[in-house]
């Protein structure tokens, strides 16, 4: 057995922190030693950048560089370290979502996030399950919720422009993606996670 990256993306309201649980213990029963980790986060000095990230006002180019700070020291602190000891490392989010978000959300140049991947090693997952759902389905969700981050605050339009860049990221990279279509009833979206996990 070899270590294995897989990580989770989709527009804020999309259902996959609903999810994650449940695709951790699918995994866990495989005999994979875990690792549960979220960006931007999953390290001391990742999560006290994602406390800012959400909560504090800055220029789109600044948030690209912060969230990739975070990444390195993610990528140097945890990731690395886990696939190196064979473990199977699930993350909620990764650098696809710097694409979606940065450079298709705030249209911060796509060379700076392509150059950014570049320099902290230009590492991809093995498997990218994208939780997909119309912009309609994610804000109406998302319309409920507390105390709403600096992306939670963002309009319709700026999901649009999320989901399409995350489809465009799947269909440049098919051979890692796997669109889940997130707008179907918990069980049916659950028995395809199954179908997906046990093929790994
Ligand atoms: P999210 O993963 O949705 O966590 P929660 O479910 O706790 O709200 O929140 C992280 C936010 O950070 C999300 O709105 C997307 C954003 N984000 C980026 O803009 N770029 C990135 O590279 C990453 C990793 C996250």
């Amino acid at each position: 057995m070899t270590g294995m990256f897989i990580t989770l993306e989709g527009v804020d309201g999309a259902g996959k922190s609903t999810h994650i649980p449940f695709i951790a213990e699918l995994l866990k029963s495989k005999g994979y030693e875990v690792v549960l980790t979220r960006e931007p986060g999953g390290t001391p000095l990742g999560e006290k950048l994602r406390e800012l990230l959400l909560h504090q006002p800055m220029s789109p180019e600044t948030e690209t560089l912060l969230m990739f700070a975070a990444r390195n020291e993610h990528l140097q602190q945890v990731i690395l370290p886990a696939l190196a000891r064979c473990a199977l490392v699930l993350s909620d989010r990764f650098t696809d979502a710097s694409f979606a978000y940065q450079h298709g959300g705030r249209g911060v140049a796509v060379d700076m996030v392509i150059t950014l991947e570049q320099m902290i090693g230009g590492f991809q997952p093995d498997l990218t399950l994208l939780f997909d759902v119309p912009v309609e389905v994610s804000c109406q969700r998302l319309s409920g919720a507390r105390d709403p981050d600096r992306f939670e605050q963002e309009n319709a339009t700026f999901f649009q422009k999320i989901r399409d860049a995350y489809l465009q990221r799947a269909a440049e990279f098919p051979q890692r993606f796997r669109i889940i279509d997130a707008n179907r009833p918990l069980e049916e979206i659950r028995n395809e996670l199954e179908d997906i996990i046990s093929n790994i």
